[in-house]
């Protein structure tokens, strides 16, 4: 396929979002809607990108840099065929040009693949894509003749009542020659009801300059949404969302209420995991295979084994090891490695920290900072005592330690392979190999205290 560069229009205000924030900023699954665009034109191989800036251009700079992206600044919304005006030096001649929108975040590489397939085969000068939608309101309608030829594009806003019915519309996505689209571009005028430069007049414009005009009747209308308010940004979500599950679902997971589960874009799960309603799945999760996952649970940037089971619990940028079971109501912080066929119980939080196989946290237990070893079993109530209010410090605790419910365990401190501590114990210095460490105020009894008080 001939190589070819895309612009994106991103100029405009968005004031139907009624926000502080650029509306191309707007995120669905966690990335700015203009930033599904660029995907989606990097993955189907555009040579370059340009960016059409203007309403808080600084700061959707900021947002989407990278070195494959050129940015030109349209300083008056004048229209979108003033926007790519302003792309000017961009174009090339003998070069294909594709024109998307910022705030089209659910287009497809299959969907622009398609239109520069239609591009090349039919050798158009510019090919539209067109959708046939049931409220053709506010869209620009497409006129064809009575062969269904394209004739033109019509905005709404100037379409006689007749024009208004027609259910063709423009998406807004094109596919132009290079120098077609120059040429085009110097005769553009401004006289419509709107004295906007419209980019969909370049069409008739090149018809009567005898090229070739076609569109492309889109089959999946939903890849060219445009997101101008709040509504249509959740309307959005609930399209991705669905395309998302439904592939996990293809791949053999089931997801038991997908309307009730949110999967980033670049999570993997293996065959037979099974997640439950109401869970959270983002960044660049990975979960294995036979898992349940959830209810109520929030996975961020994990990697998660095989047959792990996990409910109720919030977790990120962890490892969990083959068999574990966490919850309900386990808080995973960053930077924990939690072996295989370990117990993470209720109300237990562990940040920071190596946990070996085997080893059982089953309640009401906070490790930070720690690196503990296999098999051991940290009774209800342990607390690794990691803050001395200015410096983090760690514990150690080694294989096959029995550490006592209610103990404090307070670091800089090492715990050696075997030992047990007794309950309600504060273990301020290391405890050697295979010894019970007691640390706690011996029992007295005072014979007939309580009928004197
Ligand atoms: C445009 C099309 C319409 C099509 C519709 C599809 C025109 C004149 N009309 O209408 O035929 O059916 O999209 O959604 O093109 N922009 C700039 N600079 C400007 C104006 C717009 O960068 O001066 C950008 C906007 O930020 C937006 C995009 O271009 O991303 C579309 O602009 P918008 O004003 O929303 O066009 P529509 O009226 O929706
Ligand atoms: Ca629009």
């Amino acid at each position: 396929m001939k190589s070819f560069k895309t612009i994106i229009l991103a100029a405009g205000e968005g004031t139907r979002m009624k926000s502080k924030k650029p509306k191309v900023l707007h995120e669905l699954f966690h990335t700015p809607m203009i930033s599904h665009v660029i995907k989606a034109a990097e993955c189907c191989g555009t040579e370059s990108l340009c960016i059409v800036v203007g309403h808080k251009a600084e700061e959707v700079k900021k947002a989407i840099s990278n070195d494959n992206i050129s940015f030109v600044l349209q300083e008056q919304q004048l229209g979108t065929g003033h926007a790519v005006m302003q792309a000017m030096d961009f174009l090339e001649d003998d070069k294909n040009i594709l024109i998307l929108y910022g705030d089209t975040p659910l287009i497809t590489k299959e969907s622009l693949q398609e239109l520069l397939a239609f591009h090349e085969k039919e050798n158009n000068s510019v090919s539209i894509v067109s959708a046939i939608v049931e409220n053709p309101s506010g869209y620009g309608h497409i006129i064809r003749d009575e062969k269904g030829n394209f004739l033109k594009n019509i905005e709404h806003k100037d379409a006689s009542e007749q024009q208004k019915q027609i259910k063709e519309i423009n998406t807004g996505i094109y596919c132009f020659k290079g120098s077609e689209l120059k040429k085009a571009l110097s005769k553009l005028t401004n006289h419509n009801t709107q004295g906007e430069y419209y980019l969909p007049d370049t069409l008739e414009i090149i018809l009567q300059s005898s090229g070739r005009v076609n569109a492309l009747v889109t089959t999946d209308a939903d890849a060219f949404f445009g997101v101008n308010s709040r509504v249509q940004l959740a309307e959005a979500t609930a399209i991705m969302q669905n395309r998302i599950n439904q592939k996990h679902m293809e791949n053999g997971v089931t997801i038991i209420a997908p309307q009730s589960t949110w999967i980033d874009a670049n999570v993997e799960i293996g065959q037979d995991t099974i997640i439950q309603p109401n869970t959270i799945i983002e960044g660049n999760t990975i979960i294995g295979e036979d898992c349940m996952v959830g209810p109520n649970t929030k996975l961020t940037d994990m990697e998660i084994g095989n047959g792990v089971q996990i409910q109720y619990t919030s977790a990120t940028s962890s490892f969990i090891g083959n068999n574990a079971i966490v919850g309900p109501f386990a808080y995973i912080r960053p930077d924990c490695h939690i072996g295989d066929g370990v117990k993470v119980g209720d109300f237990v939080e562990v940040k920071n920290s190596t946990v070996g196989n085997g080893t059982k946290i089953p309640h009401l237990t906070y490790i930070g900072d720690t690196d503990a070893g296999e098999k051991i079993n940290f009774g209800c109530g342990s607390i690794t005592v990691n803050y001395d209010g200015s410096k983090k410090h760690r514990t150690v605790v080694e294989d096959n330690v029995f550490v006592g419910c209610n103990t404090n365990l307070v670091a800089p401190v090492t715990v050696k392979k075997g030992s047990y501590i007794a309950a309600g114990s504060t273990i301020t210095k290391n405890v050697p190999e295979d010894v019970l460490a007691v640390a706690r105020a011996r029992q007295q009894i005072i014979e007939g205290w309580s009928k004197k008080h």
